[in-house]
């Protein structure tokens, strides 16, 4: 029997997504948008890329919820994105009620599937996921160290002039500005990258993957998608393989870290139940003292989410 994925919001990332989710063959897509030709189109075209690309999967584009039944994963990436100049938390109360919405109507056809959520600011909408109805937390995982990582890891391999494959590295805490690379544990064909990057090079690195989405955003006047995409697919895929991949992915903390109560980026093993066990690094001070930044950041912006609105 064929896994299935749904894929809500037909934009750019839920596009890449479910392409990116079709290329690996994890099961068949279903493309869900409000709009009710831009999901047809775009699975029209997915089927016929289909015929090239090798893999079997059925993929169905539809604005009907009922479409979506039985889904064994539900890829969140409707919502508001953000504009240059904006910050993801500019997006809190709207994107809030969206995600709601979109819980409450999935989880009706799809009662035990596991939510990745993508809408931004991902670790607040991870929360409005959980309050909307979701009420295992382990079913809930947020899009952000995957993609953060990737952005480090092809920032340190551009910088080390090796194939960004080649690179191995990690970053946990906030998906925003207040994010944390963890640059002592990046490495480059197994050796410790401080051995082939000078410090400034480092700290370039960290930057350039920490803005990585806002500087994509001002070349595009839109957020990115295929690293997203990519990253989303990842993910599924730890989740439906169930071969307990250890991933950077926003998760709900009950007291790891020292953080209780909300969601945020630490490294995850994946498996069917979704988050099967969180790993716990043993950090420095001064990673202990970002990461307990980072939380406090969520936490303020959890605490402005509106109250379950359960209907
Ligand atoms: C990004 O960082 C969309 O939050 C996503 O590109």
């Amino acid at each position: 029997m064929r896994h299935t994925i749904t894929v809500v919001g037909a934009g750019n990332v839920g596009g890449s997504a479910a392409h990116a989710c079709l290329m690996r063959g994890l099961g068949d897509v279903v493309l869900l948008d409000i709009n009710e030709k831009i999901p047809r189109g775009k699975a029209l075209d997915l089927s016929q890329a289909a015929v090239l690309e090798g893999h079997g999967c059925i993929v169905t584009g539809s604005s009907e919820y009922d479409d979506t039944a039985h889904s064994d994963i539900v890829v969140v990436t409707a919502g508001v994105p953000r504009k240059p100049g904006m910050s993801r938390d500019d997006l809190i109360m709207v994107n809030a009620d969206i995600v709601g919405q979109i819980i409450q109507k999935t989880l009706k056809y799809s009662p035990h599937a596991v939510f990745i959520i993508a809408a931004n600011p991902v670790d607040v909408m991870c929360m409005a996921a959980h309050r909307a109805g979701i009420d295992d937390t382990r079913r809930i995982i947020g899009l952000s160290g995957v993609l953060d990582t990737a952005r480090l890891r092809a920032e340190t391999a551009r910088a080390a002039n090796v194939p960004g494959r080649a690179v191995q590295g990690l970053v946990i805490g906030e998906h925003g500005d207040g994010m944390v690379p963890l640059p002592r544990l990046s490495q480059v064909a197994g050796l410790p990258a401080g051995l082939l990057l000078t410090g400034e090079q480092t700290e370039q690195a960290c930057s350039n993957a920490v803005f990585g989405g806002a500087r994509i955003m001002e070349y595009l006047g839109s957020s990115a998608y295929y690293a997203p995409g990519a990253a989303l697919a990842v993910m599924a895929e730890a989740v439906l393989r169930d071969k307990g991949d250890i991933l950077p992915c926003s998760a709900y903390l009950n007291g790891e870290y020292g953080i209780d109560g909300i969601f945020m980026c630490v490294p995850v093993r994946l498996g069917l139940r979704g988050v099967e066990n969180i790993i716990v690094l043993d950090l420095s001070d001064e990673e202990k003292d970002a990461v307990a930044r980072s939380a406090a950041g969520i936490r303020a912006k959890t605490a402005s989410l509106p109250a379950a609105k359960r209907t």
